[in-house]
């Protein structure tokens, strides 16, 4: 491990270098930050890896996600960040050829545990994508979704879980006349924010944002961030970027996936600061993805 700086290569390529710094880190990965491991963790992955048929995306992951805490996962394009996530929440189920090894337990209960419900485990993650995927209902409607398939017939109940919602997601002002128009009318941005507010009406414990803001302009953007804010401490919040400065901004703990690998993982200001390992480094300040 060392904290010398990359310097460029003075022959071969960047793609040599970054190749000959991976296989030296991965000696050492991954390095969790010793504070990670007082923190209470909701998520445990347990040498978890897998693959989609033959290809293996997943080399035994080992982490634990705190509870209640804004943990981000950072890493260059193809590396795993999605197939993590949608593992934590079984999504994957849903995909053909998929395998696993390994575990995931939330609460220290597996989730393949054959006793446990999908369904259910997906209620306690919600989860957000990077295209927005409203229904094709009403504002409305959309928001009060999950509590419509948990069979709340109460319009009372309704309206205020709505309103309540769409104030979080900093979306309320911009569509409170509008709700009972269709959510397809709502600009990209909107019905992002829209998909964050139906999700925390499920009142799930864990919220999983796949580059939840790669589709926004910056004003969008900082809302969604104050948002995140005001969630952390209720809510267990996981999301995927690549944006580093939202990393830093928004995430109390960051992850450094690399080709399927978990690399680094401590407190977003000391990845960002003092990384321990020099590919951490070389990613984070954009010398290489
Ligand atoms: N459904 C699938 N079937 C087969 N291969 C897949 C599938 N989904 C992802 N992959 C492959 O798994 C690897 C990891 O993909 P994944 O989407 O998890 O990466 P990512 O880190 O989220 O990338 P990005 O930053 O581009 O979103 C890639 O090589 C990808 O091509
Ligand atoms: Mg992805």
């Amino acid at each position: 491990m060392s904290h010398a700086s990359t310097r460029p290569p003075e022959t071969g390529s960047w793609e040599a270098l970054q190749r000959e710094l991976f296989e030296e880190d991965l000696k050492h990965a991954p390095v969790i930050h010793p504070a990670v491991l007082k923190e209470s963790p909701i998520i445990e992955v347990d040498n978890f890896s897998l693959w989609y048929g033959t290809k293996q995306v997943l080399y035994n992951i080992t982490m634990a996600i705190p509870r209640g805490k804004v943990t981000a996962i950072i890493g260059p394009s193809g590396c795993g960040k999605s197939s993590l996530i949608r593992s934590f929440n079984r999504m994957n189920d849903l995909l053909d050829g998929v395998r696993y090894e390994g575990d995931i337990r939330v609460d220290g209960q597996s989730i393949f545990s054959p006793s446990q419900d999908v369904i259910e485990l997906r209620k306690r993650m919600g989860m957000v994508f990077q295209k927005p995927n409203p229904f094709p209902m009403s504002v409305f409607e959309n928001v009060v979704y999950p509590l419509r398939i948990d069979g709340v017939r109460n319009r009372a109940v309704m309206e205020q879980v709505c309103r309540r919602t769409l104030e979080a997601a900093a979306l309320w002002e911009e569509v409170y006349d509008r709700l009972h128009k269709s959510a397809l009318e709502l600009s990209g941005g909107q019905q992002q924010r829209l998909c964050i507010a139906r999700a925390i009406a499920g009142d799930p414990e864990v919220l999983l944002l796949d580059e939840p803001c790669s589709a926004l302009d910056p004003v969008a953007t900082a809302k969604i961030e104050d948002l995140f804010d005001s969630l952390a401490g209720r809510y267990t919040l996981v999301i995927v970027t690549h944006n580093m400065q939202q990393a830093s901004r928004v995430s109390d703990f960051t992850a450094l996936l690399y080709m399927g690998r978990l690399l680094e993982f401590g407190p977003t200001v000391e990845v960002f600061s003092r990384p321990k390992l020099r590919t951490t480094e070389a990613y984070i300040t954009g010398r290489f993805g």
